[in-house]
């Protein structure tokens, strides 16, 4: 095989991927949100776009910088995240749940600045949707990747959420590790499918990172799996 076709193995392939986290509003001027920074999603995104992928990101807030040569869409909350992924879905061939989506988001979301009374505020959240399950529920062609950020009890966690969304791939961090997960350039990862372990990636920048997980996939579906 020459090397410009190598280089070109995703070429015709449709890529949506979320970055970033999400942002759920308790009033005009305050939010919940979480510490993701877009990067991983990012480096994916890269490193499809360089294997000839037509790719879209759908990024919450993000602080890392987009790059060139794909479409780039803005979701605020978890459930328009939802909405900008399940609308691309059918057209996708390949979908990368990088983002880190709230779990929760406050009950009540005011429409003006909420003013200060009392010495204690209790907020009430209630669950958002799972995308990624809903998009394993309704999975037709779609090679379908999750992640799972975990502190504890890795591949026990990873593995459940694999079958219960089912993923074809889950690419687990261990954030309790140094220089690994939401914050920096660098991230160390054990990936899944349904049998268990596949592979796993040592410390190394997310550019390498997202190189290497991408190759994994195309890896995968040329294979047939999935
Ligand atoms: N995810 C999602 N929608 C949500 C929550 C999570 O799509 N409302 C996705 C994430 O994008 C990620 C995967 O599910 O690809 C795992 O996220 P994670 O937070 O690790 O797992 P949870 O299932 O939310 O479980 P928990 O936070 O309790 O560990
Ligand atoms: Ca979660």
């Amino acid at each position: 095989e020459n090397w410009f076709a190598s280089q070109r193995r995703l070429a015709g392939k449709r890529v949506l991927i979320t970055a970033g986290g999400t942002i759920e509003r308790l009033d005009p001027v305050r939010f919940l949100t979480n510490d993701s920074s877009g990067k991983m999603g990012f480096a994916l995104a890269e490193a499809a776009r360089d294997m000839g992928a037509e790719v879209t990101v759908v990024a919450g807030r993000v602080t890392a910088k987009p790059p060139a040569g794909i479409e780039l869409v803005h979701a605020e909350s978890a459930e328009s995240m939802l909405k900008a992924v399940e609308q691309r879905y059918g057209a996708s061939d390949i979908v990368i749940k990088s983002a880190a989506v709230a779990d929760y988001r406050p009950v009540a979301r005011h429409e003006r600045k909420m003013k200060k009374s009392g010495e204690r505020l209790t907020l009430e959240l209630e669950r958002t949707t799972d995308i990624l399950q809903r998009l394993g529920e309704r999975k037709e062609h779609q090679f379908l990747v999750g992640f799972a950020a975990e502190t504890d009890d890795l591949d026990t966690y990873a593995l459940d959420k694999l079958r219960r969304k089912n993923c074809d791939l889950l690419v687990a961090n261990d954030i309790g590790m140094t220089g690994a997960g939401f914050y920096g350039d660098t991230n160390a990862v054990r990936i899944f499918d349904r049998a268990g372990l596949v592979k796993e990636l040592p410390l190394m920048t997310k550019r390498q990172m997202g190189e290497a997980i991408v190759a994994l996939i195309a890896d995968r579906m040329e294979a047939g799996y999935g």
